[in-house]
């Protein structure tokens, strides 16, 4: 029997995973299914359980259910505990197993560009999107990694959490400090709403790198802020995504695809 996987979220119809992974099985030449599931808002974890026990290997899970998926699972990776959500399910002998991809993927993504050790890293945000890629971030050893959040508590419980793991500090972005990043990751959703963000230009360094974890056919705000503050590297998330992808194909078949001309691909159907 082919092997069946799946997304699950809501809404799901624009998911670009399924794209991803038959792009990711025709090139490894790996027999499998991919498809979209929506779940409705209540009931996330019967839809998850319902696709596993009917002989889904496993299955990816985006909005809003990452935190509902890492109540699910029954086994959590480190990486999956550190971020308090899940992207990647799968069984084993041992039951549901729960992972989280994302900050990995985030990391190979920027690792195409730059070495992360020694930088001076700004993370603008203190939602999943900033919990899920903090542990990553560190374990590349920057100088520093400052954490600016709009309501600057919950950037202050972060850095609280991860101030095991490496040099974090936080602070509000209206308390931003008065110095320049190597690079400035935004895991705020204010570009899902068209919104920019209160950013000083003393924060910007022209050879720096700006990311912002959304992405779209056109620059993001932050990314056009980006610009007009002269940096001229600038990625979005589109990449973190064929890559925290190729992470999830690699934990359920054991091969890394090749994800660069896959990303090209998405690039060009945006
Ligand atoms: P996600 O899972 O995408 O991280 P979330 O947990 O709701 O979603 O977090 C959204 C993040 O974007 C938060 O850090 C939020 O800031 P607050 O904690 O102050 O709410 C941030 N955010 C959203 N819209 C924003 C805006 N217009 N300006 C600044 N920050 C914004």
């Amino acid at each position: 029997m082919t092997d069946r996987y799946a997304v699950i979220g809501n809404p799901i119809k624009h998911s670009k995973s399924p794209l991803i992974h038959a792009a990711f099985a025709a090139q490894t030449k790996q027999k499998l299914i991919y498809e979209r599931l929506e779940a409705p808002l209540d009931s996330f974890i019967e839809r998850a359980a319902e696709f596993l026990a009917m002989g889904g290997s496993g299955c990816n899970v985006t909005v809003p259910f990452k935190e509902e998926a890492f109540r699910f699972a029954n086994i959590l990776t480190e990486r999956a505990e550190l971020a308090g959500a899940v992207n990647t399910l799968w069984l084993d002998d041992e039951g549901v197993v729960g992972d989280n991809t994302d900050g990995a993927g985030l990391v190979r993504d920027l690792q195409r560009h730059l070495k992360l050790v020694g930088l001076r890293i700004l993370l603008l945000g203190a939602g999943g999107a900033a919990r899920g890629v903090l542990g990553p971030l560190l374990a590349e050893r920057p100088a520093q990694l400052v954490i600016a959040n709009r309501s600057p508590d919950k950037a202050i419980a972060l850095a609280t959490q991860f101030i095991q793991l490496g040099p974090i500090t936080a602070c509000s972005l209206a308390e931003l400090p008065n110095q320049p990043f190597d690079l400035i990751i935004n895991a705020t959703s204010a570009s899902l709403a068209g919104e920019a963000l209160p950013l000083p230009t003393s924060i910007c360094q022209t050879d720096g790198l700006a990311y912002d974890m959304m992405y779209g056919k056109a620059e993001t705000p932050f990314l056009q802020q980006a610009k007009a503050a002269g940096v001229v590297r600038r990625l979005d998330g589109l990449g973190m995504l064929v890559e925290q992808a190729a992470e999830a194909f690699f934990l359920w078949r054991g091969i890394r695809p090749e994800t660069e001309t896959v990303l090209v691909k998405l690039r060009a159907g945006l």
